[in-house]
């Protein structure tokens, strides 16, 4: 895969704050990444990486290396003393058209989409609506801090080409497909088995590995899809094992039931994706809150992720995580807003709502590990983790900077906290998009606060 931004590449609906590729960067502020996996439950954790008053040095937009004295004037110097300086965040799942119909009131997922999503995703079939609505999702991404994605367009082929044409013009990294369904939704929101193949076909060819692109072989979940375009689906990934799969699993007890009477010669809901082919090294799965202990097993054992979307179950009532469970059984685990049922693109509001979830539990999520599923750990997850998700030496300089306190009561915590691990929780717990500062995407600034959108 092509890892530089091309520089012929127009830096089309970039912020006026965008520029072209400088040379050498060195970003000046407290630096924090993870450097491994924290253990759970662990607030003193040595996989913590605290460089607090430190130069993060990108040339050429990556990371070239981190540093306690100045560069010199060889570097653009960038001062950002006493903000904190994290790697962009990666969202693991999240859906394009449904920032149009985020905060849709009263309703569980199965009468949730057919009552709000499906009407927001049949609008990108028109191939303007779809581009406009691209563009405002990268954009907004990037207005949060996240640089990185796991993204659901809809079943419309032109709604997956203007993602990807909308994160391509912002280098972003990005990983997408157009979502398959033919059965059990809409008319104008299915495809069938020849035609989304041919449509699946000729995306990969023309984005799969791509500037910072890749393809994911999109079921949105097994009720939506028949048994031969679930074969069709795996057999694509079975073909190229670059290629990632994406989907939702086990959200809901009434979409569990719903799956069992479909698939019933299947185990179990995961069952139906794994009998098919869709459950691999590089599948991620949201929510998976019903599954059991032979899933787990599953699940781990592939190397498949699970994308965790805290806000969205919440919101849909869908139910309570089980982190613990699925973490001691080896598996992956990456955050996901899950907008629009997620009812924020912040990664701080999700990770405070995955702290809440766990606490229901009996469970306390510490920073660390919350800020890893966010970063590395999904970095890692996604096969990407030389990437992505850190400030590695010859990473992307993916890059957000954020204040550390914003408004009267976040800037006296802040003041009052006596650890690393307080001050950073208390930043996860009280920041959202509000305190981002800079986004930089590949060393180039994509977001600035205070710029025009
Ligand atoms: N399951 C199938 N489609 C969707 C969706 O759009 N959002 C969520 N949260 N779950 C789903
Ligand atoms: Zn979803």
């Amino acid at each position: 895969m092509p890892q530089h931004p091309d520089p012929e590449q127009p830096a089309a609906a970039a912020t006026p704050s965008a520029q072209a590729a400088v040379e050498r960067i060195a970003i000046h502020g407290d630096l924090l990444d993870l450097a491994a996996a924290p253990a759970w439950a662990d607030p003193g954790s040595e996989a913590v990486r605290w460089r607090p008053d430190h130069w993060l040095l990108i040339e050429d937009g990556r990371i070239a290396g981190v540093q306690a004295q100045d560069p010199g004037a060889e570097w653009q110097r960038i001062d950002h003393r006493g903000r904190l300086v994290l790697p962009g965040f990666v969202d693991a799942h999240v859906h394009c058209p449904q920032i149009d119909m985020i905060a849709s009131y009263g309703a569980e997922l199965l009468d949730w989409l057919q009552t709000y999503t499906f009407a927001a995703e049949l609008r990108h079939a028109d191939p303007a609506h779809a581009a406009a609505g691209a563009e405002r999702f990268a954009d907004a991404l990037l207005s949060h801090g996240t640089t990185a994605a796991v993204v659901m367009p809809t079943v419309h082929k032109v709604s997956a080409e203007a993602l990807f044409a909308a994160a391509q013009r912002r280098g972003m990294r990005l990983v997408a497909g157009k979502v398959l369904m033919d059965r059990n939704a809409p008319e104008g929101l299915t495809d069938d088995v020849e035609q989304a193949e041919r449509d699946c076909r000729e995306l990969i060819e023309r984005w799969h590995g791509r500037d910072r692109l890749a393809y994911a072989v999109t079921v949105r979940f097994a009720p939506t899809s028949s048994p031969e375009q679930l074969a069709m689906a795996g057999a694509l990934c079975k073909e190229d094992p670059t290629l990632y799969a994406h989907t939702h699993v086990a959200e809901n007890r009434d979409e569990v039931r719903w799956v069992g009477e479909l698939y019933p010669e299947a185990r179990s809901y995961l069952d139906v994706y794994a009998r098919a082919g869709l459950l691999h090294r590089r599948s991620v799965l949201a929510h998976g809150i019903w599954l059991d202990a032979e899933d787990r097993a599953a699940l781990a054992d592939a190397g498949a992720v699970l994308a965790h979307s805290p806000s969205s179950n919440l919101f849909l009532g869908s139910g309570l995580f089980d982190w613990t469970a699925l973490a001691a059984r080896g598996a992956a685990i990456a955050m996901a807003s899950d907008v629009g049922a997620g009812t924020s693109l912040s990664m701080q509001r999700t990770l405070a709502d995955a702290y809440k979830v766990q606490a229901l539990r009996g469970q306390r999520l510490t920073a660390w590990a919350a800020l890893y599923a966010a970063t590395r750990g999904a970095a890692r997850a996604l096969a990407l983790e030389d990437e992505i998700g850190s400030f590695d030496a010859g990473c992307a300089a993916d890059v957000c900077v954020w204040d550390w306190a914003r408004g009267s009561v976040a800037e006296r915590r802040d003041e009052l906290a006596r650890s690393l691990h307080e001050r950073v929780f208390a930043w996860l717990v009280l920041s959202d998009e509000r305190n981002l500062v800079s986004a930089r995407v590949a060393g180039i600034e994509r977001y600035r606060r205070g710029d025009p959108p």
